[in-house]
This record gives C-alpha cells, sequence and structure tokens, in this order.
C-alpha cells in the first residue's frame, strides 16, 4: 500500500452564506496508514454529493456533527477493494458506504460497508436510485405521508434525485403527481417519468395560485424537498387531512443555521388537520432491504428511470456540490473518479 497516495478535499473554513470554491481545500500525495484487522483499502469509482453536505459545513446545531475546519469533508462513495485484511471481502469486491468522504481512497472498517452487486445494476446505483437518495423517496412517500391512491401528491425539486423517485413511485401507487422545479428542461424530463403536471415555481408569477389551480381539490401529501417559499405556497393549499413530509431545507443554503422568517400558516394545518413531518432516511434503517426490493422491482417493471448528472474528476467535487445549491444539477450529482 505504501506506494499508493491520496488525494482528498477538507474543509477549509466554515462559509459565511453561500459556500464557494474556497470553503475546501484539496491535500495531496498523501500516504495511507496501514491496514488493521478488520480493514479494507476501497479506491473510489464514483462519489456521491448530496445537498445534507450543506449542514455538515456549518457550526449550527443539526442531526448530525459538524465537520471542523481541517477535517476530511463527508460523503458517500462506491469503490473497489483494493487490499483487505477481513474475512468478509476480498481484492476486486465492489462496496458502497456513506462514510467514504471525499477522496480518492478510503481505509474503512469493513463491518460499515455494504457489498455491490455489479450485476444487479450499475455500481454508482448505489448512490442513486437504489441507494440512499432512492429509499429516502420511498420512506417520505410510504412511512411518513402515508400516499393513498388517487391522492395529489405535490414534489419540490421533482427533477433531483430524491424527487424523480418520489414521483414515479407516487404515480406508479395510483396517485397524482405534480412536479415543482427551476427550468423547462426539468418540467419536461418530469413529464417524460410520469408526472402528470408541471409548475416552474421561477417563472409563475404567483406559485401559490399556480398550485391552486394544478390541483383544485387541494393538495393531499406534499414531498418537500427545499422547504422555504415553495413551502409557503403550498401550505395555502392544502386540503382536508393533507400530510407534508419535510425531507429537506435546500433552499436555506446560504442562510444555513439563521432561524427561517416567512409567512406564519400555521392557521392552514389547523384548519385542514393537516400533519407536518420531519424525518431522516436513517430513522428507517430497519427497513432498508424492503425499501431496495420495493426500488428494484419498481425499476424491472419500467416504472423508476432515473437520470444522473456526473462530472469527471475529485477535483470537480466542490463545483459539484456548488452546482446543487444553485439548481445547476440535472438528476442525481455524482462525481466520477
Ligand atoms: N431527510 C433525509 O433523510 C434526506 C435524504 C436525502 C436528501 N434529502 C433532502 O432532499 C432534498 C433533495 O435532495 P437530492 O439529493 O435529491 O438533491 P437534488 O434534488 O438532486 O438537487 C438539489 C435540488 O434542489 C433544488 N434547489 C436548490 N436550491 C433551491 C432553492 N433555493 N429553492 C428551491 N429549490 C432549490 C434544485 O432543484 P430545482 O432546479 O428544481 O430548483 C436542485 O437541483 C434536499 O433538500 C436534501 O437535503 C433529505
Amino acid at each position: 500500500m505504501s506506494n499508493i497516495k491520496n488525494r482528498r478535499w477538507v474543509l477549509a473554513a466554515y462559509p459565511d452564506g453561500m459556500p464557494g470554491e474556497g470553503t475546501f481545500r484539496m491535500e495531496e500525495d498523501l500516504a495511507l496508514p496501514d491496514l488493521a484487522d478488520g480493514e479494507i483499502l476501497v479506491e473510489a469509482r464514483f462519489l456521491s454529493v448530496d445537498p445534507y453536505m450543506r449542514g455538515r459545513i456549518s457550526p449550527a446545531k443539526s442531526y448530525a456533527p459538524s465537520i471542523e475546519p481541517g477535517q476530511l469533508m463527508v460523503g458517500g462513495g462506491v469503490g473497489v477493494v483494493v487490499e483487505s485484511r477481513s474475512g468478509e471481502f476480498a481484492a476486486g469486491d465492489i462496496v458502497e458506504t456513506m462514510g467514504f468522504g471525499w477522496q480518492a481512497f478510503a481505509v474503512l472498517d469493513a463491518g460499515t460497508v455494504s457489498r455491490v452487486d455489479p450485476s444487479l445494476a450499475p455500481i454508482e446505483s448505489s448512490l442513486g436510485w437504489l441507494g440512499m437518495p432512492g429509499r429516502t423517496a420511498y420512506f417520505g412517500l410510504f412511512h411518513v405521508a402515508d400516499i393513498q391512491p388517487s391522492e395529489v401528491v405535490v414534489i419540490s425539486a421533482a427533477a433531483g434525485a430524491v424527487g424523480q423517485v418520489a414521483g414515479q413511485l407516487a404515480k406508479a401507487h395510483g396517485c397524482r403527481t405534480i412536479a415543482i422545479a427551476s427550468s423547462r428542461a426539468k418540467l419536461d424530463w418530469c413529464a417524460e417519468i410520469g408526472y402528470d403536471a408541471g409548475i416552474n415555481y421561477r417563472s409563475v408569477p404567483d406559485l401559490a395560485a399556480a398550485i391552486g389551480e394544478a390541483c383544485p381539490g387541494g393538495v393531499d401529501v406534499y414531498f418537500d424537498n427545499t422547504s422555504g417559499a415553495i413551502q409557503d405556497a403550498v401550505m395555502m393549499n392544502l386540503a382536508l387531512g393533507a400530510r407534508i413530509a419535510l425531507c429537506g431545507t435546500i433552499s436555506q443554503a446560504a442562510s444555513f443555521g439563521e432561524p427561517d422568517i416567512g409567512p406564519r400558516l400555521n392557521r392552514n394545518l389547523l384548519i385542514n388537520r393537516a400533519r407536518m413531518q420531519g424525518f431522516l432516511v436513517t430513522d428507517f434503517a430497519e427497513h432498508y432491504d424492503a425499501a431496495n426490493q420495493a426500488l428494484a422491482k419498481a425499476r424491472d417493471d419500467g416504472k423508476l428511470k432515473f437520470r444522473e448528472d456526473v462530472m469527471d474528476g475529485i477535483e470537480n467535487m466542490p463545483k459539484a456540490f456548488l452546482k446543487l445549491l444553485n439548481s445547476e444539477n440535472f438528476g442525481k450529482q455524482l462525481i466520477k473518479i
């Protein structure tokens, strides 16, 4: 292992407002430690780029500890085992973990990774529709919002990694699905994968009115990937007994950690006896196998298409991350190593 050198991205400093490329610093030519018993050395093939990373580079209280300046950036990845001191894995095996980090090689505890079968799907699927984002869509719809056939389901960031899976699973369940996204091209993709209607939140003059027009009987379920102004507009259109599955708050990327100031619309929850529930995919870890099976079946049945946005090279990790925060990714953002 001694001749392998690592490259990795660390946090340079907490951003003040929107992160920029200077938020991160690359370290190169790093020696790798010798493996201890039970460890494996894995070479990255794909690294995952996700909105939750915004929360980790803030000192604000969250559901997971912040990264401190100088520490390795967290992130998922899938790669090939190069060397093993674990009886469970051999060189050449493909493994995936949420704990890879923004680096070319990782020394990992074999107990923390999952085996990936490359004969089932391209290995990068384990970071997309058959991984954390796909499972998030599944749990948000079926465990949090408890969607029912014929209900009206509105989804923000509808063309993204989570959103595109949520839209197709809800449709396959017999729901009427409404996409909210930032561009014509993204809404065209949403139509292609089966969304019944689409709203460009940037171009409509009155988002609440546009949602009302698309959902004349009200919104039964809102799969909220963004929070902020889009949530406010949906809140003006709730149906009796509506459920809001609060999945993400990416609209706050520039003001992370500050209190979210917006219209106070809570009376809409009261009037409609509606429920809003935040959730993390990891809350449902005991159901991962069921989710994976449902996702694989949807794919086998031809009911799950998935678009990826792949950039080449670990040197582009910060650029790819900033794309997400600026609505410039089109599908699941990945870095190919
Ligand atoms: N709770 C969980 O366990 C969990 C797990 C995974 C992801 N999430 C959350 O789910 C959401 C989607 O994640 P993803 O991985 O699927 O990312 P994604 O949708 O592939 O990419 C992020 C998208 O967010 C939208 N966006 C960015 N800035 C925005 C703004 N200011 N206002 C409104 N929309 C904005 C953009 O879509 P448009 O082009 O449509 O603006 C962008 O493409 C994120 O909030 C993420 O944190 C939560």
